[in-house]
């Protein structure tokens, strides 16, 4: 991508094809879509469009906020989740199935544990593919929400996302969600990354590389030290479905665990927290505590909102409709206090 109009009919493969003004207009068109997802009122702008939601691996908050996005806009969803219910599991490629599905729907949005699985998949796709996460590689919606969320929480102070210092926690080698991050975050100015984690886990060289040559400031650790003037916290969890075995991912789990005493210690009072989730809840691991459930700077539902959000104007702007969307408009019948529970 190359200009503003070069979304319409392209996949969404890596954060890489994006630049700052293409990252701004899916913002925009983002912020177009609240009042359709508060219920206000509603749109048919895609009656009639299909979207084919494959997860090929887990997943409940990116699956279901793509299908609720397309349903948002007034399109249908077709779904086909786990390997062993595809024809995958008979031995059919990902481009037989790219082919044979993208005839079946007008876009589509994929998941699958091997990294470069999606961009093989769009090979054979004759419609636009969205990268629903693929393996440890890459995960571009998730990095686009995560930074459309950092965005609205430092605008509430003034601030814009140039000069923003993140700590980055745990499982930085195997979380695609930090990859997508960390390259979208290069193309700002200034950034000051902070990376904790186990050293078996750090994030992979060629991302501290591309960070260290843009410019930004880049400190890297194995544990929480003294006061961190982070902006931003972003936990993650273990990423144990990746690992060679679960005695190896057991070695990790529990190392890193923030809570309101330890977010308290080494973050200001103003730090915002945030996590693409799943937390892992389980007593083992619990990377979050639930302690923080009322940390007005726990961000994690306001990310999950977002969500929608950005995936909206990510089917609005592939399929061409980013300014027709309100030419659509119908009302809601319904109770809804949507807008109170934000
Ligand atoms: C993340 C993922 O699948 O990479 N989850 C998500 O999509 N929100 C992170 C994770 O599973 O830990």
């Amino acid at each position: 991508m190359n200009d503003l109009t070069a979304f319409t009919g392209n996949h969404v493969l890596s954060v890489a094809q994006f630049d700052r003004p293409q990252i701004e207009r899916v913002f925009s068109v983002a912020d177009n879509m609240l009042p359709y997802a508060l219920r206000e009122k509603r749109t048919q702008v895609l009656d009639g469009a299909i979207l084919g939601n494959l997860f090929f691996e887990p997943s409940t908050r990116t699956r279901v906020s793509f299908g609720t996005a397309f349903n948002l806009l007034g399109g249908e969803v077709r779904e086909t989740t786990g390997m062993s219910n595809s024809a995958l599991a008979k031995g059919e490629s990902l481009y037989d199935t790219a082919r044979v599905l993208s005839g079946y729907s007008d876009i589509i949005a994929m998941r699958h544990p091997q990294a470069g699985s999606v961009a093989e998949f769009a090979t054979g796709s004759r419609v636009p593919v969205i990268n629903g996460g693929d393996g440890a590689n890459e995960h571009p919606t998730q990095a686009l929400l995560d930074l459309y969320t950092i965005e609205k929480e430092r605008k509430s102070n003034g601030e814009g996302i140039d000069g923003l210092h993140i700590a980055m926690i745990g499982d930085l080698k195997y979380g695609r969600t930090v990859h997508s991050l960390s390259k979208l975050l290069c193309l700002y100015k200034n950034i000051h990354f902070t990376l904790i984690s186990p050293a078996e886990l750090a994030m992979p060289s060629e991302i501290c590389d591309m960070i260290s040559d843009a410019g930004h400031q880049l400190n890297i650790t194995d544990q929480f030290e003294g006061s961190l003037q982070a902006d931003i916290c972003y936990q993650t969890r273990i990423q144990e479905e990746r690992f060679p075995s679960q005695e190896e991912a057991n070695k990790y789990r529990g190392k890193f665990r923030l809570n309101q005493q330890i977010y308290t210690k080494h973050f200001q009072s103003k730090t915002v927290i945030m996590h693409p989730l799943p937390r892992d809840s389980r007593v083992e691991a619990n990377e979050l505590d639930n302690d923080l459930n009322l940390n007005p700077n726990l961000a994690i539902f306001r990310q999950t909102d977002n969500g929608v959000l950005v995936r909206m104007a990510l089917f609005a702007l592939t399929l061409g409709v980013d300014n027709k969307v309100s030419d659509f408009d119908r009302p809601v019948h319904w109770f809804s206090n949507k807008g109170q529970n934000i």
